[in-house]
């Protein structure tokens, strides 16, 4: 075990700012939700460009109630990747709904187009309910979101975006994620913007907008901060559908104000360290990046660089991460798919093949630590540790070079 100080996988960048932000909240007397989630919604809007904006408590709860405004029902289908967090396909769950599993592009780990329009042929062939598609921007990268949409359009279908890595992504069409359509972003604690808890929808459906704002609160006509604070508004408010308890906390929204404000000096430093690590990496033997700043520099704008991802040879990939573990650097894998987790795999009779090439990546996927205060000589320590790590780990007892040393 190395002396020095340890490596996190995460850190949240939280300065002075925050602090007193929570901090003059927890003063005012409101609590819950009130004026700062508002300003919150309203700052969000500006800053996507998006129709609506609604603060909820996580993006899971988020991607609960988008679906649930389009009328997802029991026994309907929603496409996605397996190559995803729980929680895109458990929302599908919530609603009695199935995942529609759909493999990844050959060369990243966003959804393939050209196998979703194969997947949603085959099950309108076979009579399945398919509803809606969510593409999820892995890592901040966004999805083929040209192809998605003329496929969503020749199938006549609507899509959800799990935007929880993407604050701020731009698309291959040039469109900023959130600006049109509906997206759900992601507050959480090692989120680019984050709350410590919390997440946003946006759309440009009024209807998706009215009924997110609906039952994001028990289904109550009124808000709570409308019922108390405005002069002679009364107490009185009717249940008018059976909702939910999403609502974001101004302690939590005050939080997200203020690291909205700072979204682009904490995305030009992630993106400036994804750089130092392409540029570091490109030298090394059995290191890929797919998502390379080095050889395709328009990346380092349109990523959110929520994570860096890297792949390193199958069979030594766990072995790798322990030994940086054991250096004090914490790494981590995004992600072991959906249909390789005990519940899908049993629930829907899935194997390991049926999404190849999900399967294949996540078993040589590692992230580096990435957050804006990583310093120059951890990202050091980060690269030289993962040399020696495979070097160690050679299986043939080949010692790992710098390429064409
Ligand atoms: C791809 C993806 N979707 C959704 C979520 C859910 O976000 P939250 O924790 O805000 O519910 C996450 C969380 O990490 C995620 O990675």
């Amino acid at each position: 075990m190395s002396e020095a100080a340890g490596i996190p996988f995460a850190r949240p960048d939280i300065g002075t700012a925050e602090i007193e932000a929570v901090t003059r909240v927890l003063k005012s007397g409101w609590l819950t939700t009130g004026a700062e989630a508002a300003a919150l919604e309203a700052e969000f809007s500006a800053f996507t460009g998006s129709r609506h904006a609604i603060a909820v408590s996580s993006a899971t709860a988020g991607l609960h109630l988008a679906l649930e405004a389009l009328g997802i029902e029991a026994g309907d289908y929603v496409a996605l990747s397996p190559y995803t967090f729980a929680s895109s396909a458990e929302v599908i769950r919530y609603l009695g709904a199935h995942p529609l599993f759909v493999d990844i592009e050959p060369d990243g780990y966003n959804i393939c187009p050209d196998a979703l329009a194969t997947s949603l042929a085959e099950a309108r062939k076979n009579g399945r309910r398919v509803r809606a598609i969510m593409p999820v921007h892995i890592a901040g990268h966004a999805c083929a979101m040209g192809r998605i949409r003329d496929i969503a359009i020749d199938f006549d279908l609507p899509v959800i975006e799990d935007a929880a890595h993407a604050i701020p992504t731009t698309d291959d069409t040039g469109v900023l994620v959130g600006s049109r359509g509906t997206a759900v972003f992601s507050f959480y604690a090692n989120k680019p913007v984050t709350s410590g808890e919390g997440g946003m929808v946006t759309t440009d459906d009024d209807e998706i907008a009215h009924r997110v704002r609906l039952m994001r609160l028990h289904g109550i006509d009124r808000t709570v901060w409308d019922r108390y604070r405005r002069p002679g508004a009364g107490w009185s408010y009717d249940v008018v559908e059976a909702g939910y308890k999403y609502n974001l906390p101004d302690v939590l929204a005050s939080i997200g104000r203020v690291q909205l404000a700072r979204a682009g000096e904490t995305h030009s430093a992630r993106a400036r360290l994804a750089l130092w690590y392409s540029r570091h990496l490109s030298s090394v033997s059995g290191v890929t990046v797919r998502n390379n700043p080095e050889t395709k520099p328009e990346l380092l704008a349109t990523d959110a660089w929520h994570l860096y991802m890297i792949e390193v040879a199958q069979a030594k990939r766990d072995r790798i991460i322990d030994y940086m573990a054991r250096e004090g650097i914490n790494c981590s894998v995004h992600y072991r798919p959906l249909h390789m987790m005990s519940y899908y795999r049993s629930r829907y009779t899935l194997h390991e093949g049926d999404f190849p090439r999900a399967a294949a990546r996540f078993l040589g996927t590692v992230s580096l630590p990435l957050f804006p205060g990583l310093t120059e000589a951890e990202q050091n320590r980060v690269v030289t540790t993962l040399v020696q790590a495979i070097d160690v780990h050679s299986d043939d007892g080949e010692v790992t070079r710098r390429k064409g040393s």
